[in-house]
This record gives structure tokens, C-alpha cells and sequence, in this order.
């Protein structure tokens, strides 16, 4: 049995990343909703629908459990998706808490899609942190469109992340908590806006700590050898061009790595 990972598009090939990692031996099947990307311009209810059918493929491949790679996806859909699956579902979260942890008195920006920016998910998740008056919260959907053309660190790039980081106190913050899955392949221009460093999170590691914890509390873990299967909207299998931009997703995952352990 495989796991399944899904996501709007390819960002969720950030938690892929570290399945592989920690669970190499464990097969995947994943689903990039290639056709509805980006969630984090779209409704709730079109967000619960389009999730609603990934599952749903994931069921119909028997996967032994699903892993939501998307934070906009768990903010909107998780609980209607865990009331109407019998299977466990893994979701991701932006990663404030640890940010909170870490940060003392200094302040902390999220950056996260519109819609998980609105949802009542991440406030409540503020507010349970007591952590109303130092955390800010910052939509960037442009990042969701360049990572989906590969395009990472170019002059409309950086022009893009400046016009949003506009009127900000930069030096204030000591934590960037990347709150959604596209946003970590942005780390090395988003770092360059904060001269005196920053620390940057994201929930991807915590996420697979959990499939991980889950899988063997069920006896459940191993069996598969790194296997992929790519999928796309309403489960047909991808086609050459994503299955290749995929594999240079992934490529350039272990490189961002590489460079900065
Ligand atoms: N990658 C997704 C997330 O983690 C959503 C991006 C989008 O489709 O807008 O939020």
C-alpha cells in the first residue's frame, strides 16, 4: 500500500521531499489538482469540492493514508474530509508554533495564500499561542504562480516579494514562518529582503513526523521501495511535462537542501 500526498499543484513535492527522506521506504502516489490550481484564490466550498475528489482518488488507489500537503487545503476541507473518510488524513499547518517558541519578544511574518491567510484555521491557531501582538500575517499568491512556471529568483520575482514586503519594519522580524508548500523554494530571494538575517520555518518535516508517528502506531510503515506515481486532476495520470517538471522540483529540493546543511 502507498501513501497518498496531494496537493493543488506541485508545492506539496515540499513534504514529498522529506517523505523520501524519512520514509524511503514507502511508496507515493501523487496528486497535483494541476487543472484548479491556485487554491488560494478560490472559494471554500470549491476548495472542499476539489479536495473532496483527491481523496476520494486516493481511496480508489487504496493508499494507506493521505497526507493534505497543502496548507490552504487543511485550513478549509480537513475536518469534512476526515468525517467523510474512514482513511487517516495528515495535514499541514503553517509552522507558528515552533516560530512562536523561538522568536522571544521579537516579531514573526507568515506568509501564506489568501485563503489560508482569511480562514478562521490560522487565527485560531494564533490565538491558542497567545500570540496575537507579535505575529503578521501576509498573503502572497504571486509566489504559488512563479513556482508553478519555475520561475524562482528572477528580477519579477524579487520585484514582486519587495512590492509586498512594502511599508513592513523588516528588522522587527526574527522568524519568516513559510506558510504554504510552493513558498520554500523562494528561501534564498525572500532572505535577501532581511539584512540582519532571519529564521525561516515551514511545516513540511513536522508533517511527515506525524505520517511517520501515525503509520507506526498502526503497524502499517515500510513495505515500499521510493516508488512515485504522478496524478493529476480527477486522478488521470500525469503526462510527461509534469512527471519531468516534477523530477526538477524534487532536484532542486535536495540542492536548496544540500546548501544550507
Ligand atoms: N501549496 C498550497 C498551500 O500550501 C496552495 C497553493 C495554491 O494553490 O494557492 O497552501
Amino acid at each position: 500500500m502507498s501513501i497518498g500526498i496531494f496537493d493543488s499543484g506541485l508545492g506539496g513535492l515540499t513534504v514529498l521531499d522529506k517523505a523520501l527522506r524519512l520514509l524511503p521506504d514507502e511508496d507515493y502516489v501523487y496528486y497535483a489538482d494541476e487543472g484548479h490550481v491556485p487554491y488560494g484564490e478560490k472559494s471554500p466550498e470549491q476548495i472542499v469540492a476539489y479536495s473532496t475528489a483527491a481523496v476520494s482518488f486516493m481511496e480508489s488507489k487504496q493508499v494507506k493514508a493521505v497526507v493534505i500537503a497543502c496548507n490552504t487545503a487543511t485550513s478549509v476541507a480537513i475536518e469534512q474530509l476526515r468525517a467523510r473518510f474512514s482513511m487517516p488524513i495528515v495535514g499541514i499547518e503553517p509552522a507558528v508554533k515552533p516560530a512562536v517558541e523561538q522568536a522571544g519578544s521579537r516579531r514573526i511574518l507568515v506568509m501564506a495564500t489568501p485563503v489560508t491567510v482569511r480562514e478562521s484555521k490560522l487565527r485560531q491557531l494564533i490565538a491558542s499561542l497567545d500570540a496575537e501582538d507579535t505575529v503578521d500575517l501576509l498573503a502572497m499568491p504571486g509566489l504559488v504562480h512563479f513556482c508553478e512556471a519555475e520561475e524562482y529568483d528572477s528580477p519579477a520575482v524579487r520585484q514582486y516579494i519587495a512590492s509586498r514586503l512594502e511599508g513592513k519594519n523588516l528588522a522587527e522580524y526574527s522568524d519568516l514562518v513559510l506558510g504554504c508548500t510552493h513558498f520554500n523554494h523562494f528561501k534564498k530571494p525572500l532572505a535577501a529582503f532581511f539584512p540582519g538575517g532571519i529564521r525561516m520555518l515551514d511545516g513540511s518535516m513536522g508533517t511527515v513526523r506525524r505520517l511517520k508517528d501515525l503509520l507506526e502506531k498502526q503497524g502499517q510503515r515500510g513495505g515500499g521501495s521510493g516508488r512515485i506515481e504522478y496524478y493529476v486532476t480527477d486522478g488521470q495520470p500525469a503526462g510527461e511535462a509534469v512527471t519531468a517538471r516534477a523530477g526538477r522540483l524534487l532536484a532542486r529540493l535536495k540542492e536548496l537542501e544540500a546548501e544550507t546543511e
